[in-house]
């Protein structure tokens, strides 16, 4: 091959390496077996001359790595993510390299992954499973893990792109809940299913589902019994939910984040689950992963994964595809697979409010 391109790591599958093989491209795959890998280890990756790279949401591409890929004959850098606020864009520009993401085909899968959250922090399945393993099951009791009920209940979804609206489709079909969201977008889609879906319901003599879009997120804080978080991680979404907006939130809510640690301020949100016991997380995400704020791991009120919200095999063999496309895509160049929908700062101050 003609054109050499680097992934920082082994990704699901194969078609990603027939793909660029068959067109003209030899594919490196880092061997370091460290799971993060510095700006040096990739730098050294990198080397002389690389076309093109895969890379990885741990890793910081900044103005260092984009320089040096500029300098190595580089054009082309694709995150194996939807999410790239690990990649300064503007950095990319400057050097000349274009950038992807791999959105579309994680949609589903983060949000059943954020479905599941939410239930079993509703049912308290990770509780009850842990109690059933350490041998403290003497029989059935009328008390014993009594949960929450969703159906009837509110569903809250703030940033209702792709993925929350998947989220709040899944919550609504599946558990019969009204959905108040949070967009500086109209979610149509949405709400046209929200309608339809309720007069279905009324139809069959049942209550139907209703929807609401709120003029404000304090809104969605204090009417959702479930909450989850879908916005893009940028500077106006840093620590959205702090200590104020976690007062605003029911005392039995329970706070679902998909999305980027840093959206939570988890200090903040480790005593808030320690004042009230009633308060439950589903968390998939960390401020500073790989690690968990002090106190958080011993909180029986939350639910901790780590960061798997897009691992299904499907999704992550399509990231992996698409990545290499958008590298391929320009190498050879066919326009690159990018995220216009959502580059916009999530709450603009000055975007029109809710019609
Ligand atoms: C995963 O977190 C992603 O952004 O794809
Ligand atoms: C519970 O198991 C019931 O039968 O109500």
């Amino acid at each position: 091959g003609k054109y050499r391109v680097i992934s920082t790591k082994p990704m699901p599958g194969t078609r990603w390496i027939n793909l660029l093989t068959q067109q003209d491209c030899r594919v490196e795959i880092c061997t370091l077996t460290k799971t993060i890998l510095s700006v040096e280890d990739i730098i050294a990756l990198i080397g002389d001359k690389c076309d093109g790279v895969i890379g990885q949401l741990t890793e910081d591409w900044g103005e260092t790595l984009f320089s040096a890929l500029s300098k190595a004959g580089g054009t082309a850098f694709s995150n194996m993510a939807v999410g790239y606020n690990n990649v300064d864009v503007n950095a990319a520009n400057k050097y000349g390299v274009a950038v992807g993401n791999t959105p579309g085909v994680l949609t589903e899968t983060t949000a059943e992954l954020a479905a599941s959250l939410s239930v079993s922090a509703a049912r308290r399945i990770v509780e009850a499973d842990e109690f059933m393993r350490a041998g403290l099951y003497d029989g059935w009791l009328p008390h014993l893990f009594v949960g929450n009920l969703l159906k009837g209940q509110t569903v809250g979804v703030i940033g209702a792109g792709r993925i929350g609206s998947a989220y709040a489709r899944m919550m609504i079909e599946g558990f019969k809940m009204n959905l108040i969201y949070y967009d500086l977008y109209q979610a149509t889609r949405l709400e046209k299913f929200v309608t339809a879906y309720g007069q279905f319901l009324k139809a069959n003599g049942e209550q139907p589902v209703t929807w609401k879009r709120a003029s404000s997120m304090d809104e969605v804080l204090q009417q959702a019994d479930v909450i989850s978080l879908h916005p893009i991680l940028d500077k106006t979404t840093y620590h959205l939910i702090n200590k104020e907006r976690l007062s605003k939130m029911k005392k039995e809510a329970i706070l679902v984040n998909c999305s980027r640690g840093p959206v939570v301020d988890e200090t903040a949100l480790v005593e808030h689950l320690k004042q009230n016991p009633m308060f439950r997380v589903g968390l998939d995400v960390f401020e500073e992963e790989p690690y968990m704020k002090p106190g958080l791991a011993d909180m029986k009120n939350a639910i901790v994964v780590p960061h798997i919200a897009s691992a299904s095999k499907w999704t992550r063999e399509g990231m992996a595809t698409l990545a290499a496309l958008n590298v391929l895509g320009k190498i050879k160049g066919y326009p690159v697979w990018s995220d216009p929908n959502r580059v916009e700062p999530f709450l603009n101050e000055n975007a029109p409010p809710p019609a």
